[in-house]
């Protein structure tokens, strides 16, 4: 098992260090791990952001673990050499089309939700957004019109086959988690949504053991906030899953224990190839404090063990490990507490 390393800026090289404690402590046989530069500090070093060394690798590897990237001293260059255009390149390059978002209620911190605690108990979801189509990529322009007014267009579009492989990512989630998917679309306005919704009946066919339900995307953002535990998986285009996984992550509450996964349709000898990251930026304001929050690395790693290399069980124990640290206090200044990024990762390595 290859596993490429880019911890990139900022916190990235914190936190990464206490994700790569955790993976060592389950002493998983026959893995290899490769570390190189990305973000910031790839252009500081090689003049650009996704250095040709660092794609190489992430191409080579089975699943990327990736920390953050942004530096403020890179602000005035070009949008291309800009540390975020990594992770865009990165996306494209390893043809990463569904980005997954888990969203869970920890026992004990239902009081940094911003929803009322009784409610926020009850969260435990997964968003499964698709990343490479919709208004996003679409033709696009500001142009002007024969009266002389200005106006802006964004072409919104899906082919069936983009669909498709989406819907097969949400359906595969639910068949490991509570096997019910709820699909987001507008198919009372767009015709897009329309055909994203044929799709998925379409495909629903494969999955006999997933119950399947569809929701408009307006409802959606009432019902997360009204009643988010009725959600096991919830797959929607990239549009609606911007905004609906921003939204979810802070109905859980600290931005540093939310993990994320992207997937291609590329398969190893091991499972889907990846690539897992923190949602988190790279936090300049802490950098090189030692107070940065490891988990959302940690639990993203554990993400990497179940969806790139089929290693459910020690995701699990992950998983478990961070959650009981919590529950014994472990809490990074984010979430209102005092331990630092060591004694985190410690933590979560002496629960494992
Ligand atoms: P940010 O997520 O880096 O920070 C927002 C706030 O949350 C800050 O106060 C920070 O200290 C805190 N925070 C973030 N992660 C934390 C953690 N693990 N533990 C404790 N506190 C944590 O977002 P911001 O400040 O908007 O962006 C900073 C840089 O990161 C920018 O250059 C931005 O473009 C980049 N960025 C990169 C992302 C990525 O690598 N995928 C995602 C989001 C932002
Ligand atoms: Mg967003």
């Amino acid at each position: 098992m290859k596993i490429a390393l880019l911890p990139g800026d900022g916190i990235g090289p914190e936190i990464m260090a206490d994700a790569k404690k955790v993976l060592d402590a389950l002493r998983l046989p026959n893995v290899t791990y490769w570390e190189a530069d990305v973000g910031g500090i790839g252009y500081r070093r090689h003049g650009h952001p996704l250095p040709p060394e660092t794609l190489e690798m992430a191409k080579a590897a089975d699943a990327v673990l990736f920390g953050a990237v942004g530096d403020p001293t890179c602000d005035g260059l070009e949008r291309h050499l800009r540390p975020e255009q990594a992770i865009l390149g990165l996306r494209q390059a390893l043809g990463l089309f569904a980005n997954l978002r888990p969203a869970t209620m920890f026992p004990g911190l239902e009081d940094l939700s911003a929803l009322r605690p009784e409610v926020a108990r009850a969260i435990d979801l997964l968003i499964v957004r698709e990343l490479n189509g919709d208004v996003y990529f679409g033709e696009k322009a500001i142009r002007t019109l024969d009266d002389g007014r200005r106006q802006g267009f964004d072409f919104m579009s899906y082919a069936e086959d983009e669909v498709r492989r989406i819907a097969h990512v949400g359906f595969k989630a639910a068949q490991g988690r509570r096997r019910r998917l709820c699909s987001v679309d507008k198919a009372n306005v767009l015709e897009t949504s329309q055909l994203w919704r044929d799709v998925v009946i379409e495909v629903s066919a494969e999955y006999p053991d997933v119950e399947l339900s569809h929701m408009y995307v307006d409802n959606a953002a009432m019902q997360l906030v009204r009643n988010p535990g009725q959600f096991d998986v919830v797959v929607t285009g990239n549009l609606f899953g911007d905004i609906l996984s921003d939204q979810a992550s802070m109905c859980v509450g600290s931005i540093g224990l939310l993990a994320s996964a992207s997937l291609g349709e590329q398969q190893t000898a091991f499972g889907t190839k990846g690539l897992y990251e923190p949602i988190h930026g790279s936090a300049p304001d802490i950098a090189g404090q030692g107070t940065a929050n490891p988990m959302a690395t940690i639990l993203s790693a554990a993400m990497m063990l179940r969806h790139s290399f089929g290693r459910e069980q020690e995701a699990a124990r992950i998983e478990a490990a961070v959650a009981r640290a919590l529950a014994d206090g472990v809490k990074g200044a984010d979430l209102g507490g005092s331990a630092g990024t060591r004694e985190i990762g410690d933590a979560v390595v002496a629960r494992l």
